[in-house]
């Protein structure tokens, strides 16, 4: 599997929207690259957002499950992570998203999308959340 893209919005201190392009010649010439920054600049937080979007679950909070959610940014009314992964030349989109109520941050949780998709026809393999992350092992 190749990670291509990822995408992610409002997960701990990384507040809006955030796109890291693994496909740019940046990553693509260099065979190494470091991911760098201040004590809670969320470098793990990028680590986290790929492991939703593929199983669901963080290695620091384990399964998401709906009813609690501590990494979504404080004071935000959703959150989101998306990769773009490559397996066999073809390429997969793997989605996770949860929102609160009316997208405000005090609504309550309402259940979590985790999805994973086609990108070239758009068409779903899996949409239910208990089945996804198994799928897309
Ligand atoms: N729900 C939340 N809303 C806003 N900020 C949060 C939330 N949960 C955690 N944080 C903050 O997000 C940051 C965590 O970021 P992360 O662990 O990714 O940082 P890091 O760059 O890996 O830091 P370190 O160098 O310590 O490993 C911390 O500053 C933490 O206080
Ligand atoms: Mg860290």
């Amino acid at each position: 599997m190749r990670l291509i893209e990822l995408r992610l919005k409002n997960l701990n201190s990384l507040k809006g929207e955030w796109h890291i392009d693994f496909s740019d010649p940046a990553f693509l010439n260099e065979g190494i690259f470091a991911i760098t920054g201040q004590t809670g600049a969320g470098k793990t937080t990028i680590l986290d957002a790929i492991c939703l979007a593929l199983y669901s679950q963080t290695p620091r909070l384990g399964d998401i499950t709906g009813s609690t959610n501590e990494i979504m940014t404080q004071g935000t009314g959703e959150c989101s992570a998306e990769v773009i992964i490559e397996i066999d030349a073809k390429r997969y989109q793997c989605y996770w998203y949860q929102h609160r109520a009316h997208k405000k941050a005090k609504g309550n949780l309402l259940p979590i999308r985790h999805e994973i998709s086609e990108v070239k026809t758009g068409k779903i393999l899996e949409e239910k959340k208990s089945k996804t992350s198994a799928y897309i092992q």
